[in-house]
């Protein structure tokens, strides 16, 4: 059985090179709170494939320093940026660690932080209205492109779970009235969204840069990036003569058997349908 989201308890998370440890066992060294709430195995499943190219991490509450020397040692690359309204906390700056004095809830102390991080992650005042503006400024002007961010501590079924549930939802954006023939039209978003009056400036960026939320029991990562069907990435339009091959396999087997696809019975362009409808 895969049980990475509880291997900490009984196995060591897996770990990268010969060299390099799991997190749990670097969690061994530095005793940050994350593992009291389970947080590690999430971390390490969605930090281990990035963890030698990430090069610059921000977290938000540094406190006595512990997680930020964890991360330190996770990410060899890294730069690792502390901010906190705390001047206590500049005693964690030592090696990577850089630690910014500054008010997660203030625009202008956020401004002044550097930019394109790869992973942010948000431990710092834990109110739903810090979360969601530090989120909203951050995940727009400061997390590079294919960067991770992560909301810790979001605790009970309240409204900022539905912020980050609808920005799932906006994820999953499909144009009103159309059916699925425009699939392969969808490369580029913005002849759509321009005359979807459904929404605002904010959930059009929204639509179009997040790549997936994930959400865990206190825990919510986003990925941000454009999708595979936005822009030049689309794999129909770079992999052509593969994307035939695709087709090709499946024409063979609908023509080979009495197959109809369920696409095709609910298509508006469905010539059966077309003809009944004409019939009426
Ligand atoms: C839970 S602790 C951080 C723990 C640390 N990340 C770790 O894992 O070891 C929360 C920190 O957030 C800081 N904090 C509280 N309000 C803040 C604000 N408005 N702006 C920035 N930091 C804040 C506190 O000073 C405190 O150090």
């Amino acid at each position: 059985m895969i049980n990475y989201l509880t291997a900490i308890k009984g196995k060591e998370l897996k770990n990268h090179e010969n060299d390099h440890d799991g997190l749990d066992k670097i969690f061994d060294r530095h005793l940050p709170t994350k593992q009291g709430h389970n947080y590690l195995p999430i971390y390490q499943r969605h930090f281990e494939n990035v963890r030698f190219d990430v090069k610059k991490v921000l977290e938000i509450g540094v406190e006595a320093g512990t997680s930020l020397r964890m991360w330190e040692e996770y990410f060899p690359n890294a730069d690792i940026y502390g901010l906190d309204i705390e001047e206590a906390c500049k005693a964690a700056e030592k090696g990577r660690i850089k630690v910014i004095i500054g008010d997660q809830c203030s625009e202008a102390d956020l401004s002044k932080l550097p930019d394109d991080f790869d992973i942010i992650i948000d431990d710092g005042l834990h109110t739903i209205s810090s979360q969601i503006f530090c989120f909203d400024y951050l995940f727009k002007n400061k997390l590079a492109e294919r960067g991770i961010y992560v909301v810790e501590d979001v605790i009970g079924a309240t409204k900022i779970f539905d912020y980050f549930n609808n920005i799932a939802k906006l994820n999953n954006y499909w144009p009103e009235n159309e059916g699925g023939e425009i699939w392969s039209s969808l490369n580029d978003l913005g002849p759509y969204l321009e005359k979807d009056s459904r929404f605002n400036e904010k959930e059009i960026y929204y639509i179009k840069n997040v790549l997936g939320v994930s959400i865990y029991r206190h825990l919510i990562f986003v990925d941000k990036g454009r999708n595979p069907e936005d822009g030049q990435a689309a794999f129909r339009l770079l992999n052509a003569k593969k994307w035939g091959q695709v087709g090709k396999i499946r024409g063979d087997f609908i023509q080979s058997t009495d197959f109809t696809p369920t696409s095709e019975k609910f298509s508006t362009k469905n010539p059966l349908k077309i003809f009944l409808q004409k019939l009426k």
